[in-house]
């Protein structure tokens, strides 16, 4: 496999690195906007020498965002070539035109690293829908999030200062509002909720809480209900209807979730036949994300292409009652919802998981979390 590498960041450095050794795969051309020279790689700032050169028949996005990663990579299958990619936002909002390309023009396509890092969570999805059905995935897919709401239950700190510890740690960007708002878990949640059910979901429907108006009091009150607060995702098929959200949710000291720590992720799905599966790890880092880059490249090496055939479109119905807590605004709506007092903030009787977002559209300075489902 001779491939053309397009980014040389965090990830692209790591996949230079780690196929650096190998005999079947070999980053002969790299895309980079710096200047930079490299033993056993041409380096060009123009991607045409890398789409015009019939001898790379693998490119590897990882420069990240929506453009023009995207018309590289629809230039790049166009032209015949394979795609490997750890770029969540762009397989979620181009899924519908990346999977029919692809298979138009026979070349594969793979993005295990863009949920999990080195968490080898999408390939075993892939097999484990050769065997089951999965009625249910999600869970805690951010580590930035994670190492946020953990930093404060544990030390009772509050948000901002937590947040610039992540920031220094390294574990937060300078502008976390893509992780602190939940778009990132929204991402990985479409990507996944995708390959688990073999379908493509309506992604304007699917709504996304984030953390960033936590406060130390709520995590204080939580711990006091004998709750941990993590961001969590979850899509659902039931009787062929599909539902799909991320937001604060609350979990029971004892449950799995709650022990999560630091950075780390854990990722659950429901399979009708091996019940509940957990997938535990870093879901970011150069050389674990690396990792799952340069394992696609094997598995496409093997003939594999994408996990799953392209599915239908198909909308999404968060009519799921759950009780939220709620805190930071109160209108006629919500009192109208209101089941029990916790301090200052209130719970919700069960609503309905789509009012309950738009309402926070509405009240965006508030801050919600869902209760556990059974109470
Ligand atoms: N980092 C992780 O742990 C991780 C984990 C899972 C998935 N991912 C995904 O992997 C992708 C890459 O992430 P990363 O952390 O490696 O990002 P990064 O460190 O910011 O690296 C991106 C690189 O791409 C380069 N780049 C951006 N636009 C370019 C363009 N138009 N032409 C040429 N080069 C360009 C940047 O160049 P400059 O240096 O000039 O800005 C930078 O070197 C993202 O989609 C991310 O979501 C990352």
């Amino acid at each position: 496999m001779r491939i053309g590498l397009l980014g040389f960041g965090t990830v692209g450095k790591g996949v230079y690195e780690l196929t650096a050794p190998r005999n079947d795969i070999q980053v002969v051309k790299v895309l980079c906007r710096r200047e930079l020279t490299l033993p056993d790689a041409q380096v060009t700032h123009d991607f045409n020498d890398i789409l015009n050169d019939d001898t790379i028949d693998t490119v590897v996005e990882v420069i990240g965002g929506l453009h023009p990663a995207w018309e590289y990579v629809k230039a790049a299958i166009e032209a015949g070539k394979n795609v490997v990619t750890a770029n969540k936002a762009l397989v979620a909002h181009y899924y519908d035109e990346l999977l029919p390309l692809a298979n138009a023009k026979g070349v594969s396509v793979r993005c295990t690293a863009s949920v999990g890092g080195g968490i080898g969570w999408l390939s075993e999805l892939e097999r484990v829908r050769r065997c089951e059905t999965v009625s249910r995935v999600g869970g805690i897919m951010n580590g930035t999030c994670n190492y946020i709401l953990d930093s404060m239950t544990r030390l009772d700190l509050e948000y901002a200062d937590v947040l610039r510890n992540a920031q220094v740690l390294g574990y937060a960007e300078a502008d976390p509002s893509t992780d602190v708002d939940g778009i990132d878990t929204w991402h990985k949640l479409i990507v996944s909720a995708n390959i688990a059910f073999g379908i493509s979901l309506d992604i304007d429907a699917i709504p996304a809480a984030g953390i960033s108006k936590i406060t130390r009091d709520d995590v204080a009150m939580f711990r006091r209900k004998g709750y941990t607060c993590k961001l969590m995702s979850a899509a659902q098929v039931a009787e062929g209807f599909y539902s799909a959200y991320v937001q604060p949710t609350l979990v029971e000291n004892g449950a799995l979730e709650a022990a999560v720590p630091m950075n780390y992720n854990l990722i659950t799905l429901q399979g009708n036949t091996s019940g509940r599966q957990s997938f535990f790890g870093q879901g970011a880092g150069r050389y674990p994300t690396a990792y799952n880059v340069v394992q696609d490249c094997v598995d496409i090496l093997a003939g594999r292409g994408f996990y799953c055939p392209y599915g239908v479109k198909v909308a999404v119905l968060n009519d799921k009652r759950l009780r939220y807590y709620v805190r930071g605004a109160k209108d006629a709506w919500l009192q109208s919802q209101k089941q029990e007092s916790w301090g200052e903030a209130i719970v919700t009787k069960p609503v309905r998981v789509d009012e309950m977002h738009a309402w926070l559209k509405k009240n965006p300075d508030a801050f919600i979390a869902a209760l556990p489902e059974k109470n």
